[in-house]
């Protein structure tokens, strides 16, 4: 009798043991290929159950981490993806196309299932794009288009043209231009890297709404430089470039006048041109910051909306691209149609695309738009209280 009760009590424990084994959870920080398979787990809100099949694989390049939006994207991506169930394979660049290049080489030969790719120079991808061709591994460009291919499947973005033209009405609804404000206003235009697509997107949208008040006078740009990419692009976005080009134009056009508006299409070059506009004396009563446009919405540049160095940036919400470039994963994989309701021709084809929607934040909106989404915590942002 006591022989066959602990003989019971031991093949309990052993089931209790095996039970126990099956559910934990890997921990945090574990062994990654552990915590990469997707398990059977109990909290079916935490990873989707892939059922029998193997789970697919998906290759992630972003171009930098120097910014802080990619590290946010690329975070945002790989978690959307895991928590479908998916591997991920999550690449940075150092904003070289050679190395993303390789990366993607390397993803290829890893067998991906499916590739999604921020570019750098979003037209110098050819040979490895041919590679995913060849292997039949389809291709979701991401927030940058990529150029001149005809391997480029998919596109999830946001309204680039859009995001410029907010800018410019920002500026133009600012100085009063559309009520009749005469100015004359002084403005000076910086553009983005000349090798990102969205660059010259951004710079043609806010310069059908500059342009013609540019012609007529009522903007005047001392410098003459509005020529993209020609006389205002910034090489791979860097907040440095963005200052020495603000020193120059400070030095050479703007000794004895303020400027009043910088077109600036995003966070980083604001940076830069911030620096800068400090540097020369600018955020006093004499010298008030000029009208200054942005776009990310970046921590640092959110604390600059704050203490009125910046006056807008436009919010991207990249959780929603992220769940965009997952949507069009779970339908192409799935064989199903795809999620579209744009489209933008790359120079060979027209790639069917999704664009999000975008905001802007200003001194009057940043805690509604970021804190009360929950995109950001209240701490993260210097300066805000
Ligand atoms: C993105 C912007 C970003 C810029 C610099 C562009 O392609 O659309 O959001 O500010 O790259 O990283």
């Amino acid at each position: 009798m006591v022989k066959k009760s602990i003989v019971l009590v031991l093949v309990l424990s052993m089931l209790v043991m095996l039970f126990a084994g099956c559910s934990d959870k890997p921990a945090e920080g574990g062994d990654p290929t552990m915590t990469d398979k997707p398990t059977q787990t109990e909290d079916p809100g935490q990873t989707e159950d892939p059922g029998e099949e193997t789970a697919k694989l998906v290759g992630v390049t972003m171009p930098t981490k120097s910014l802080q939006r990619w590290n946010e994207d690329g975070a945002n991506v790989k978690a959307a993806l895991e928590k479908k169930g998916y591997k991920v394979d999550l690449q940075y660049a150092d904003n070289k196309q050679d190395v993303q290049n390789s990366q993607i080489e390397n993803q290829i030969t890893m067998g991906c299932d499916v590739l999604v790719i921020a570019s750098i120079d979003g037209g110098a991808l050819g040979g490895v794009l041919k590679q995913a061709q060849d292997a039949n591994i389809p291709v979701i460009a991401y927030d940058r288009l990529l150029t001149n291919t005809d391997k480029c499947d998919y596109y999830a973005t946001f309204d680039n043209y859009g995001v410029g033209k907010m800018q410019g009405e920002f500026i133009e609804s600012v100085l009063g231009l559309d009520q009749g404000a005469e100015g004359p206003f002084s403005l000076e235009c910086f553009g983005g890297d000349p090798g990102d697509h969205n660059a010259l997107l951004f710079n043609q949208g806010a310069m059908d709404v500059l342009q013609p008040y540019i012609d007529s006078g009522v903007l005047q740009v001392k410098s003459g430089q509005t020529k993209f990419p020609d006389q205002i692009a910034i090489t791979n976005w860097e907040s440095s470039g963005a200052q020495d080009r603000m020193d120059n134009l400070l030095t050479a056009y703007y000794g004895d006048s303020n400027i009043d508006v910088v077109l600036s299409p995003n966070d980083s070059l604001a940076q830069g041109i911030v620096s800068s506009l400090k540097s020369a004396g600018y955020g006093s009563d004499a010298k008030p910051f000029p009208i200054l446009t942005g776009q990310d919405c970046d921590k640092i540049n959110v604390g600059q909306i704050i203490r009125g160095e910046q006056s807008m940036s436009i919010f991207k919400d990249t959780r929603i691209l992220a769940d965009q470039v997952i949507a069009m994963t779970d339908a192409i994989l799935a064989g199903e149609p795809v999620p579209t309701n744009a489209s933008y021709n790359n120079g060979v084809i027209d790639v069917p695309s999704y664009n999000c929607e975008i905001k802007f934040a200003d001194k009057n909106n940043w805690k509604e738009l970021l804190i009360d989404s929950g995109y950001y915590s209240l701490s993260d942002i210097p300066d805000a209280q």
